[in-house]
């Protein structure tokens, strides 16, 4: 056990000398869970591959699953990361700071540990202040993953983090809730066509628009199934899932919401003729019919941003229903839909049933 210091600070305008505080505690070994606009990461200077170690034990992440590089300049890319080509260079150009991740043929300066060993790095510039404060204060990358034990739902609030690593990193920063609630876009650009290695808030729409060509986007990037080969290493280990076994009822048409309520209820009802205790999750449009039943309420369809947002605080609330099965409504695939099905679907351990 380590001693945890948690540390309030302003998202919008953090305060200089407890960042500074912060970094110190990076530039001597520690480990530091920050925001981002995203999630909430686990952070450790770059260059100290002892600290990078402690981020692997302290979440129980097995080392060939590599970690993400933050930084905060472009300087910092090209010390990371090389043949950024120009097509890259105008993609990255509009999204970043932002939850862009891109994955580029790395440089040497990066430990194995970093990468797994890999020859090519994931790099991101994030848009939180807290998170860019922090990287400028260091004078280094910050490699991060979540900051949250592998395999749990990442952490959107610093509570998040300290149910799962409190007694274990040395700063916990807590800056309220994270904007997006979903990992960034992960986009192999190493390769070519690009890939989408996980879906995330930078739609797969405005990618290809952005970078003028069409975009990989695998039965697995989907969700739909577990990747055998580690494409995007991280993929193949059960994520995000609560204790309680996840059902998601998947429709082909979310204009015609009666379908999706009826597949939730006949579902509901079978669960609970067999004497299963169900709870439900829900659209706020849909919500409402299922009175009678235990139900959390998600987000709205016509803003799938609060979806996102909510999505794994209310994976962590599910347990604290202590059900024997959660069903959970499908959601379009469309923009950031497509991040939220695809985390959903990990979930639940691709437990889907599909209306038509
Ligand atoms: O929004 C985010 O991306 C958050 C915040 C903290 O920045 N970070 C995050 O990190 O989600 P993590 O470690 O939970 O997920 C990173 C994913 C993993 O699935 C990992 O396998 C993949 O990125 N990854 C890292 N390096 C890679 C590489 N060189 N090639 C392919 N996939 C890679
Ligand atoms: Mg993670």
């Amino acid at each position: 056990m380590v001693e945890t210091e948690i540390i309030t600070v302003d998202p919008l305008n953090p305060d200089d000398k407890k960042i500074e505080k912060c970094a110190n505690v990076l530039k001597n070994g520690g480990i530091v869970a920050f925001p981002t606009e995203t999630v909430y990461g686990l952070g450790a200077c770059m260059y100290d591959r002892n600290a990078v170690r402690k981020i692997f034990e302290v979440k129980q992440r097995p080392f060939d699953n590599p970690l993400i590089v933050h930084i905060e300049n472009l300087k910092q890319l090209y010390e990371v990361a090389k043949d950024v080509n120009e097509k890259v260079r105008n993609l990255i150009s509009h999204v970043w700071p932002g939850p862009l991740t891109v994955i580029l043929p790395k440089k040497r300066n990066v430990p194995d540990i970093v990468t797994a060993h890999l020859d090519t790095v994931a790099v991101r510039m994030p848009a939180h202040p807290v998170a860019l404060k922090l990287i400028r204060k260091l004078g280094r990358p910050i490699v991060a993953p979540s900051a949250n034990l592998a395999g749990k739902p990442s952490p959107t609030t610093a509570n998040h983090v300290i149910e799962d690593l409190f007694g274990l990193v040395d700063i916990i920063i807590d800056a309220g809730e994270t904007f997006l609630g979903v990992e960034s876009t992960i986009l192999n650009v190493s390769i070519h066509p690009p890939v989408l290695l996980r879906p995330g808030p930078i739609s797969v729409e405005k990618l290809e628009k952005l970078f003028g060509e069409k975009i990989i986007v695998t039965e697995q990037a989907r969700g739909l199934i577990e990747s055998e080969k580690a494409i995007s290493p991280g993929t193949k280990y059960k994520h995000y899932a609560p204790r309680t076994p996840l059902i998601i009822v998947e429709s082909e048409n979310y204009t015609d919401l009666s379908k999706i309520v009826s597949g939730v209820l006949d579902l509901v009802k079978k669960e609970i003729e067999h004497g299963k205790k169900v709870v439900i999750i829900a659209s706020s449009e849909t919500a409402d019919y299922y009175g009678g039943y235990d139900v959390i309420k998600i987000g709205s369809r016509k803003n799938l941003y609060e979806v996102a947002k909510n999505l794994f605080k209310v994976l962590r609330e599910v347990d604290k229903y202590e059900a024997d099965i959660c069903v959970v409504e499908g959601f379009d695939e469309k923009g950031i839909g497509l991040a939220i099905m695809n985390r959903l679907r990990k979930a639940s351990g691709f437990n889907i049933i599909k209306i038509r």
